[in-house]
């Protein structure tokens, strides 16, 4: 049987860093609010002359670094992201052009917040089918430009960044499962209404922005994490306490909490970097699977799992033998 195995891990944030304290100064909130509600308590914003490309790109040369392979090694490029530095070409093809890499498939996937498991789900069967043996998984954002600064509701939420894991055909284990959901019947919780072919409405400026139902949103990613939880048990030998690390979607620190009790997963197994990193919807997996290395907690033959919900409304988990 031919695995995905993750040989690589890069991520890159922002050097701007907004801290709740500098929102106080621009809009109606409180450290105290942001941190209680939600464990935010700063989040990096992309300077000007930053994109989603950019960002994205830096956290692959460094996945790429990181597993010591070569541009022309590459044969995939997926990357998440609901923020695409154009309509088109994809943030993917802009990626593979920087990386001088030719030829390969490279597209763009959007299943907001749950965009990174997506792509590893899409980028795992590439990989076990023999259509392509080394892909460059990226999850990049630049959500501070779909921010509503006038809406105190949202703007606290979200952060900028970007990851990469490379995945690698093997007969070693590596993704042992991986699943993809979605339910549009949930779409107007979490959206923002201005596109290409819907258009934009001048008279609503707002529509052009993040807009969320914030308690049905929460109220429905505690359930999802129920179901990602009875989904996983399935797959793995020894059931949920096979687990030894659960990297959710980094939205708030009280959904994480809540999943993690659906888990059955003590909060010392559980990564979380939403404090510093705020919520950076496709980015937020990879950012914290970097974070969780580079702190020595992941050990080589660990078993991951990673999960996702987001707007769409869509979910999603892989689990991994690191
Ligand atoms: O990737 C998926 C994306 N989204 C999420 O995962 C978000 C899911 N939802 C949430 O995390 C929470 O619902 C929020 C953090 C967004 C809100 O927390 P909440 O406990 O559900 O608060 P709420 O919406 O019920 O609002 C409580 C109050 C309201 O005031 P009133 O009406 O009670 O007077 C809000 O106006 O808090 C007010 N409020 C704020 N106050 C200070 C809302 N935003 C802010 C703010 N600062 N930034």
């Amino acid at each position: 049987m031919t695995y995905a195995r993750f040989i690589g891990i890069g991520s890159y944030l922002p050097e701007k860093v907004l801290t709740n304290k500098d929102l106080e100064k621009v809009m109606n909130t409180s450290d105290e609010w942001i941190r209680e509600r939600t464990g935010i308590m700063r989040r990096h914003i992309a300077a000007d002359n930053e994109t989603t490309s950019s960002l994205g790109l830096e956290a692959a040369k460094r996945a790429m670094s990181n597993a010591d392979i070569e541009p022309e090694d590459i044969d995939l490029i997926i990357v998440a992201t609901t923020t695409p530095d154009q309509v088109f070409p994809s943030t993917a093809c802009l990626i593979q052009h920087q990386l001088k890499i030719k030829g390969c498939a490279a597209f763009d996937v959007q299943a907001v917040c749950s965009g990174f498991v997506y792509a590893l789900d899409i980028a795992n069967r590439f990989l076990q089918t023999g259509g392509a043996t080394t892909a460059l998984v990226i999850g990049a954002e630049t959500l501070s430009r779909i921010l509503n600064w006038e809406d105190r509701s949202t703007a606290v939420l979200f952060g900028d960044g970007a990851g990469c894991v490379i995945l690698k055909a093997s007969d070693e284990p590596g993704i042992l499962s991986s699943h993809s959901h979605a339910d549009g019947q949930y779409a107007d919780l979490l959206q923002v209404r201005s596109g290409i072919s819907a258009g934009y409405n001048e008279a609503k400026p707002a529509e052009a922005f993040i807009e969320m139902n914030g308690n049905a949103v929460f109220k429905r990613a505690v359930a999802t994490f129920d179901k990602i939880a009875r989904e996983t048990v399935a797959d793995i030998d020894g059931g949920l306490g096979g687990i030894d690390w659960f990297i959710p979607h980094q939205a708030n620190m009280r959904i994480i909490k809540a999943a993690a009790r659906k888990l059955e997963m003590p909060m010392e197994r559980v990564i979380a970097t939403v404090d510093m990193h705020a919520n950076t919807s496709s980015a937020s997996i990879p950012l914290a699977l970097d974070y969780a290395l580079q702190e020595g907690k992941i050990k080589q033959g660990d078993i991951l799992l990673l999960a996702a919900f987001g707007g769409g409304f869509t979910w999603g988990s892989t689990l991994v033998k690191y």
